[in-house]
């Protein structure tokens, strides 16, 4: 069996391509040996395509309230429990002025879809964190918007827009989400992302109720029929106060072999080490990176709102998980032979701006 596993890796690795058959053999397998196989190939690649740089991003979650009502999520409107904030402009200017200062030159601005923040508000601050840091490329992941909205926030500067997709397959997107929300809606907004020139980040959680075999090959699907710059994935958590409390989380093991995958078939991607796969497991972030992963995303939300931002239980945002943290982190990093990458880490997937993606056009 093991002998068949190298096999279905090389053949990945060598055409980039991946069938459904061959995807539950990788993740169904119990062979060691194969699977740090799967992660050396992987992290190979990541190391021809970016040398042993790990890029940083700095993140800043700058509202949790939320208009959405996502079944998995802690900050879904229906949770009477969450203790809401908003940042004001000036807090998000100085997190971003105390990132600069750490190293960063990313910063994500991340938040609920949240109505208080207007595409006025949402601009001014974009242009603001440019002004005052030029050299610095600027990140959204505020979640669905008009095209027109996703126009004026890269007028103003915007960089970057990350948009989970969170399943690619609409029957398991109406189990996870309420009826208001539509995975055309989503595809809409990514092809809309990239066609406006944001290098785009898709992605879904690891074991999410309702994950099959059969999901998670229209996950990679997409991810190869879009093309995205970045993938973001990590384990679902279960958070007590929402539907999916009871649910099992995903698992370490499964995220890591879908982190190789992933870096296969789409070998200049950018690949972030989550923070759910840093809170499943103490060594997760290092074994994604060693599985092939090449970002990771420090928290910079001012410390006295951050338990606040709460996703999922548990979830990490102090020591190595922390902007202040740097330093740890960067030794930590250094042990296993990588280090921090001071520039601004652009993808190396081009960017095709003003093509609509295929899929969008075919259903016009
Ligand atoms: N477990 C893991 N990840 C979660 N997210 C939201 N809720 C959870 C959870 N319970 C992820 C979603 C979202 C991103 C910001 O966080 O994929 O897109």
């Amino acid at each position: 069996m093991a002998g068949v596993e190298r096999e279905i890796i090389d053949r990945i690795e060598k055409t980039g391509r991946i069938t459904k058959e061959e995807l539950s053999i990788l993740l169904l397998s119990s062979d060691d040996k194969s699977m740090d196989y799967l992660a050396k190939r992987a992290g190979e690649t990541t190391l021809r395509h970016y040398g042993n740089k790990i890029y940083i991003r700095g993140l800043i979650e700058f509202t949790n309230y939320c208009r959405n009502d996502c079944y998995y999520c802690g900050i879904r409107k229906s949770n009477r429990n969450a203790k809401r904030y908003r940042l004001s402009e000036e807090e998000i200017l100085s997190a971003a002025g105390l990132g600069y200062r750490l190293g960063f030159r990313t910063f994500v601005l991340q938040g609920g879809e949240d109505p208080w923040f207007t595409d006025e508000k949402i601009c001014a601050l974009v242009s603001a964190v440019k002004s005052d840091h030029p050299d610095c490329a600027v990140t959204l992941s505020i979640g669905e918007k008009k095209r027109d909205s996703y126009q004026a926030y890269f007028d103003a500067g915007a960089d970057r827009y990350l948009l989970r997709h969170e399943t690619a397959d609409e029957v398991h997107y109406r189990k996870l989400h309420p009826p208001d929300l539509a995975l055309s809606n989503r595809i809409r907004c990514l092809s809309e992302l990239k066609e406006i020139g944001y290098q785009t980040g898709c992605g879904f959680m690891v074991g999410s109720p309702g994950q099959t075999m059969e999901t998670l090959f229209l996950d990679l699907s997409l991810i190869q029929e879009l093309s995205p710059h970045m993938v973001g994935i990590g384990p679902f958590i279960p958070h007590k106060d929402t539907p999916f409390c009871r649910e099992a989380p995903g698992t370490l093991e499964r995220t890591l072999r879908l982190l190789s995958i992933i870096r296969l078939i789409h070998p200049k991607v950018l690949l972030p080490a989550t923070t759910a796969l840093g809170t499943i497991h103490p060594d997760g972030r290092k074994r994604g990176i060693l599985a092939g992963a090449n970002v990771v995303m420090p928290n910079l939300t001012p410390q006295h709102v951050r338990e606040k931002y709460e996703l999922y239980n548990g979830k990490a945002s102090f020591g190595e998980e922390a902007a202040e943290g740097l330093g740890a982190l960067s030794e930590e990093l250094k042990r296993i032979g990588y280090q921090i990458a001071v520039d601004i880490g652009d993808s190396k997937v081009p960017i095709v701006c003003g093509r609509r993606w295929p899929k969008i056009a075919a259903q016009k």
